[in-house]
């Protein structure tokens, strides 16, 4: 069966971008900064991004590039070993459980984009109307399990059509409707009066409020955002053409997702801040602050529809990007037809899904270590399968495949000045060395409570 590959460096960058910017950059990112102390969890964000995020996250598209096979094969090859084979097929199975529960939350955002288009979102007059409202929705067990089918047969639709005719024209269109959108959502937020103490709120940071737990999340943040450490990036990797430059593929697609990061926060802090409320809210802060706030501004029932439109095109993006190395390992394991895996892959996050989209009704009294399914998960893939998956692909470029035959083989397809530049160089062996796996592994340590 013939591998997919995209049309060009292009096709990859949207594609990234397209994985990389979701949920996790529109919604999670601005409640984690409105609950750890707004500018200084930006900052401390920023650099595990410079430090970690980013290495690993080449690191893995390396792997892929060079031996353009899905992960489990990838890491056998480069490792040597069916132990690395192993390590590899780990990355896909979190993938495939990332994409359970994803598409159960995105579910969420279908139905309320259904609900802001039907104007039920902007008719809230207290904080009170809009949590019952809420709780209504996700109490119905048919409306979560109706959203995640829906979801996941959009998801088909794309996936199905192939890596260049579905995944990368589905991100060409996609992407630029979502920057289109988001910027018009920044610039209503900046209209708005007393935007400027949420920009203050974001961008002025108290030095004296850092905390360990702060850098933990701020990883897990990075990991979650890049998609990386669960085999999406190996497998996108593995579609570049073997001379594609790794370095200017792979830092547009972090910059498009560090900004979408911010602009999510810019825009949500600017408008919950207008109407004197606070964006403390956690997860809430999208279902309940939000709609509260929709319906005291001017113009709020566009906003709302823009809003969850927004959050919708960068779920499915991901979505597709989390399912999509089960499918090329289906695919180069079995020689299955795309359509088979496409098929197969499907049904089974939705049957691994139905749990979480059960987790607030039926099946919320269910629950292993204190947690309901959904946040069994979470827990699992979040605060250890993803930062696993990560250490394991910078361990393997880093010492395993080792840093001089890593970098030579990253220098390919890049420019002379690039090559040659002794800092840049300097700091990819530091990082893949031992800035990256020593920093993760100190985060794990204290996730253990041991540092
Ligand atoms: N990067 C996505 C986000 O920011 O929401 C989440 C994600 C997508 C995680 C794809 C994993 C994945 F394979």
């Amino acid at each position: 069966m013939k591998r997919g590959s995209w049309s060009s460096k292009i096709g990859f960058v949207f594609a990234a971008a397209g994985s990389a910017v979701g949920l996790a950059n529109i919604w999670r990112f601005p409640y984690v900064v409105g609950a750890n102390g707004g500018a200084i969890f930006v900052v401390v964000y920023l650099l595990c991004l410079l430090a970690i995020g980013f290495p690993v996250f080449i690191s893995e598209v390396l792997i892929g590039r060079t031996t353009q096979r899905s992960p489990s094969e990838a890491f056998k090859r480069l490792g040597n070993s069916n132990f690395w084979a192993v390590l590899g097929s780990i990355t896909i199975i979190t993938g495939f459980i990332v994409s359970a529960f994803y598409s159960a939350v995105a579910a969420w955002i279908l139905g309320y984009l259904v609900e802001a288009i039907s104007g039920r979102l902007t008719a809230f007059d207290s904080a009170n109307q809009a949590a019952v409202h809420y709780d209504s929705l996700i109490q119905s067990p048919l409306w979560g399990i109706g959203f995640h089918l829906l979801f996941l047969v959009g998801c088909w639709g794309v996936l199905v059509s192939g890596v260049r005719r579905g995944i990368e024209r589905g991100n060409k269109v996609i992407m630029p409707i979502l920057y289109l959108v988001l910027i018009t959502i920044v610039l209503k937020g900046l209209s708005l009066p007393n935007s400027f103490n949420g920009l203050s709120y974001l961008f002025s940071p108290d030095w004296s409020e850092v905390t360990p737990l702060m850098f933990l999340i701020a990883l897990g943040q990075s990991f979650f955002t890049l998609s990386i450490g669960q085999g999406t990036m190996v497998t996108y990797g593995s579609y570049l053409h073997e001379d594609d430059n790794i370095v200017t593929s792979c830092f547009p697609v972090l910059i498009m997702d560090t900004l979408v990061s911010l602009f999510s926060a810019i825009a949500v802090f600017t408008i919950v801040f207008s109407v004197g409320m606070e964006p403390d809210a956690g997860p809430g802060l999208l279902f309940q602050t939000l709609p509260l706030v929709f319906s005291k501004i001017t113009g709020g029932y566009f906003v709302a529809i823009a809003f969850f439109l927004l959050v919708f095109l960068a779920a499915l993006t991901s979505q597709i990007s989390a399912m999509e190395p089960t499918i090329a390992f289906l695919i180069d394991r079995f020689h299955w037809p795309r359509k088979r895996a496409v098929a197969l892959c499907s049904v089974g996050v939705f049957l691994l899904g139905l749990p979480c989209a059960l987790s607030s009704n039926v099946m919320k009294d269910i629950t292993f270590f204190d947690m309901n399914p959904l946040e069994l998960m979470l827990f699992t893939t979040s605060s250890i399968l993803i930062p696993l998956g990560g250490f394991f692909a910078i361990i393997l470029v880093g010492w395993k495949w080792g840093v001089p035959k890593a970098v030579r083989e990253l220098h390919r397809g890049m420019s002379k000045g690039l090559r040659e530049n002794g800092l840049f160089n300097f700091y990819l062996w530091f990082c893949f060395k031992y800035l990256a796996p020593a920093l993760i592994v100190l985060v794990f340590l204290n996730a253990l409570g041991v540092v």
